[in-house]
């Protein structure tokens, strides 16, 4: 919106009217919004009409935006309350959602046309074909962010359910979409993003909406409690980890080492293409900060050749995988360095693969089938 009106005696606010006009809705819209405490208008004009401000505002287009987007009203009630998201980060989500349907729609539009090229040529078309449009195989084939490519590496799990010993109750911190949860275990999930706990499977644990720093449990009432690849993406990581301890007797987190000097270098992908990578690690606890705060030892988790979770260390030997979107789109890290990073090592990474640059400085890692990329297990 290009600047403030005034509205009676309140500078710098919009009419309910005003609004509904800007935004393409009905006034009974933003009445309802209000009346459910989705977005209230924080000021009244002195004839007592409603008067939205600037952050007002911002709400009802974050909100008007996961709607179109296909969110029920309680979803979007939860997306927005999240203290832990704010502007910038709600405006990433939606870029990616809008993404995600970008490609989807491009996918449906190429099967399509494939279709009626077959239907022209007399070709039948079996109804396996005519399936695959709206089924998940074209889904699985466009990535559906997340879960496309993220899922539990059988490996890094039994290091995981190894260190939880003889633990019966286990509490997953981050708990995403439900990766590396032993089933065979009483768990409880916490996962703050809607999102994310949107794409958990039927039958997954129960899921509480909660963030680390503030679990909503008392004191030791689980064996155990784990976090896997998310301590990274919490505001303040030591103030969790010691969450986790006061509600669990023991403690096992997969986290990432920042501590050896010269760190970067330990991935060609970071050494060669993606420098802002140390950028996102900035500001993130050295690995001995971490262990302190719990009091765990740590444990290097070597990355197999053939890593099936998709996590940004996993295709260290099989470099084209990084220059597929798809893949790319299931590692938060692309995203936060931003499109003209990302861009630029791709196209760098495309480059040195097709010149034999890449081959030529990577070569020795073909003869490897695992790879310490600095993956560590917090065990205490
Ligand atoms: C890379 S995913 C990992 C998910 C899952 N543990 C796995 O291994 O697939 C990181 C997760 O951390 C969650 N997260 C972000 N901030 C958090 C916080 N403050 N407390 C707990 N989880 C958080 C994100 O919503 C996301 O689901």
């Amino acid at each position: 919106m290009a600047s403030g009106r005034i509205v009676g005696a309140v500078e710098d606010h919009w009419t309910v009217g005003q609004v509904a006009e800007l935004a393409d809705v009905t006034v009974r819209t933003l009445h309802h919004y209000d009346a459910v405490g989705l977005v209230r208008p924080s000021a009244r004009t002195p004839a007592g009409y409603r008067a939205y401000a600037a952050g007002d505002v911002e709400r009802l287009r974050q909100v008007l935006a996961y709607r179109r987007l296909g969110f029920g009203l309680r979803e979007i009630a939860e997306l927005v309350a999240d203290p832990h998201t704010d502007a910038v980060a709600h405006l990433r989500r939606l870029r990616g959602l809008l993404l995600e349907r970008r490609d989807r729609a491009d996918a449906m539009v190429a099967a399509i046309d494939r279709e009626l090229t077959a239907r022209a040529r007399g070709v039948t078309v079996s109804p396996e074909e005519q399936l695959e449009m709206v089924g998940p195989r074209l889904y699985d084939a466009i990535g559906g962010a997340y879960t496309a490519t993220r899922r539990t590496e059988p490996r890094i799990a039994a290091r995981i359910w190894d260190a939880l010993g003889d633990a019966r109750t286990v509490l997953n911190v981050g708990a995403g979409t439900g990766s590396y949860e032993p089933t065979h275990l009483d768990v409880t999930a916490v996962e703050p993003s809607a999102v994310m706990r949107g794409q958990r499977p039927a039958g997954a644990a129960p899921c509480v909406a909660a963030a680390a720093e503030r679990l909503p449990f008392g004191d030791g009432v689980f064996d155990a409690a784990m976090a896997v690849s998310t301590v990274h993406h919490w505001g303040d990581p030591i103030a969790g980890l010691r969450e986790m301890r006061r509600v669990a007797r023991r403690v096992v987190v997969l986290t990432f080492d920042t501590d050896q000097p010269g760190w970067q270098g330990r991935f060609w992908l970071t050494r060669d293409y993606l420098p802002e990578f140390a950028d996102v690690l900035s500001g993130f606890p050295s690995l001995a900060g971490m262990a302190d705060a719990l009091g765990a030892r740590a444990e290097p988790v070597p990355v197999p050749w053939d890593c099936a979770d998709g996590l940004f260390e996993a295709y260290w030997r099989r470099p084209t995988a990084y220059l597929e979107k798809r893949v790319r789109r299931a590692m938060s890290v692309w995203t936060r360095v931003g499109e003209e990073a990302e861009q630029r090592a791709v196209r760098g990474l495309r480059d040195d693969l097709d010149s034999g640059r890449w081959a030529e400085r990577n070569g020795e890692l073909t003869t490897l089938d695992t790879a310490d990329l600095g993956l560590r297990l917090l065990i205490t």
